[in-house]
């Protein structure tokens, strides 16, 4: 089985899709993270704003696995290194999206995102994933919620990790990333003509995860 759950930023798509991958018991993959590990290499390697592309001859040297933090939650590794609290800072947000235009980084991590579906049931989360990425995906979920209650809660989320930010840059933010990523040439943020909608704003996860699984039974 292959569940796709694309939507804007921040409206709690990792939330949904780790509780609806615990709840089946099957492999969860988050592909934003994948595209913020990229960009963390190419802010490493002294990239400026503008000069994103050049990303495109470094590829060859990157590579991202997945695996366990001490507590348990899913880590992400960049060469080795487990990256996960760093992918999260506000400088990988802020230019996450210029790395994600690019068609052959897109490229690198799609293959990359098919694979892990080989010889597993799985459940990732993204912009493009019931559209590029699997679109023959068993069920594919969009969310959305108001940009203002999205910045609210990833503002308190950084806030608990001990972030130094303010809520208006955060919605900031979100608000540029959901432009670029709606607006760009290659695999824009879309929703699939076939997607199930969960409007988030005014629910809770308890209810969103009812709503889904509801859904999941009925494909079954
Ligand atoms: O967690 P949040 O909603 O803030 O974002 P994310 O899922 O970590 O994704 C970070 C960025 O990666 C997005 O704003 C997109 O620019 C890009 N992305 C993408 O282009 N395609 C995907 N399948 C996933 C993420």
């Amino acid at each position: 089985m292959i569940i796709a759950v694309d939507g804007y930023s921040s409206c709690g798509k990792s939330t949904l899709a780790k509780e609806i991958a615990k709840a089946l018991d099957i492999t969860y993959i988050d592909s934003g993270a994948m595209y913020r590990a990229v960009t963390l290499y190419g802010l490493q390697q002294g990239l400026q704003r503008g000069e994103e592309h050049q990303i495109i001859d470094s590829l060859q040297h990157i590579v991202i696995s997945f695996g366990k933090n001490e507590d348990g939650t899913q880590a992400i590794f960049l060469n080795e290194k487990n990256v996960s609290e760093e992918i999260r800072g506000m400088e990988v947000s802020n230019n996450v999206s210029f790395y994600a235009k690019i068609k052959e980084v897109r490229a690198f991590l799609v293959a990359q995102q098919r694979s892990f579906a080989k010889n597993n049931s799985i459940i990732m989360d993204g912009r493009d994933i019931g559209t590029v990425v699997f679109p023959n995906a068993d069920l594919k979920i969009f969310m959305t919620a108001q940009p203002n209650i999205r910045a609210q809660r990833r503002y308190e989320e950084l806030v608990a990790k001990g972030k130094n930010v303010t809520l208006e840059e955060v919605l900031q933010n979100v608000k540029e990333r959901d432009f670029i990523d709606e607006n760009r040439e290659e695999s824009p943020l879309l929703k699939a003509a076939n997607a199930f909608v969960i409007d988030n704003s005014h629910i809770t996860r308890e209810e969103q995860l009812a709503l889904s699984l509801q859904k999941i039974e009925e494909i079954r």
